[in-house]
């Protein structure tokens, strides 16, 4: 469901758990933990890209996990990933098409280079599913985006298109479907071309103010995500989405 390789430099990361829309579930978490690790372990890596299908980045999270949480539990390999992204010294190239949904639009957030088809289309339903945001996209968003524009993606949490991601700030690029791949490939051979010290420093001090900042926001949603994920709304929210209907909040 994770698949990994490392050609010419590049250490690929590909989600491909196609008939449930590219879901993460925990041991998907543990096998991209692993890859990073040893991408950024192996020195003849130089950067990261990661990809879904063509048509499907990941519907994020999987739901079921998040429904069967265990109050206080559960979320380990989830945050473990969400926790390894800001660190990393090497850059992280991200491919978009189709659905990038929950942690598939937060991590972009984290990466440095990010291409998106015309057909990507990105979603953080947190609000919507009695959750609150997550891999400090709460910082970071607002950041990037400005306040209003983050507040309407994660107060409404709908679905939105490239180019409102492209608006936002954290696509670098929309590229045709069909070259989609090699388009984001050839730009992490590109990076991966380069004086490795020289692209390691830049992206280090890029980062340097903020990740203190970025941990403890991770921190703090963290602890509300795991009281969300017990709440009631949170229940029927995902249920809901099970049984194929519409959640109802009228009684919260
Ligand atoms: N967790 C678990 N299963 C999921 C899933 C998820 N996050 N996303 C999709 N699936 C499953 C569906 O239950 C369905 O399974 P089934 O064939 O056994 O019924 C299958 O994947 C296909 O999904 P479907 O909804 O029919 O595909 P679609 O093309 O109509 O829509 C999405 C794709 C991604 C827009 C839609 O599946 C979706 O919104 N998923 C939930 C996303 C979400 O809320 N993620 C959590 C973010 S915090």
């Amino acid at each position: 469901m994770i698949k990994t390789n490392t050609k010419e430099r590049v250490a690929t990361i590909e989600i491909a758990r196609v008939e449930k829309k590219n879901a993460l579930t925990q041991e998907m978490y543990d096998a991209m933990v692993e890859a990073l690790a040893a991408a950024e372990a192996d020195a003849a890596v130089r950067a990261i890209l990661i990809h879904g299908t063509r048509d499907c980045f990941t519907a994020g999270n999987d739901l079921k996990d998040f429904l069967d949480a265990s109050p206080g539990g559960g979320r380990s390999s989830g945050f473990k990933f969400i926790s390894a992204l800001p660190g990393l010294t090497k850059p992280l190239v991200a491919a978009v098409g189709g659905p990038a949904v929950g942690i598939g639009t937060t991590m972009l957030l984290h990466c440095d280079l990010v291409y998106a088809s015309p057909g990507a289309r990105f979603q953080m339903p947190f609000v919507p599913l009695g959750l609150v945001p997550e891999a400090a996209s709460s910082l970071l968003l607002p950041m990037i985006a400005g306040y209003q524009r983050a507040a309407e993606l994660l107060l409404l949490g709908q679905p939105f298109a490239a180019d409102r991601a492209l608006a936002a700030g954290f696509v670098t690029e929309i590229v045709p479907e069909e070259k989609l791949l090699e388009h984001a490939r050839n730009a992490a051979l590109a990076v991966a071309a380069l004086p490795p010290a020289s692209v390691r420093l830049t992206k280090q001090l890029m980062k340097r103010q903020l990740g203190q900042a970025i941990a403890s926001q991770m921190q703090e949603e963290r602890r509300i995500f795991a009281e969300r994920l017990q709440s009631g709304e949170a229940k029927e929210a995902m249920t809901a989405f099970f049984e194929k209907r519409k959640p109802d909040f009228s009684r919260f």
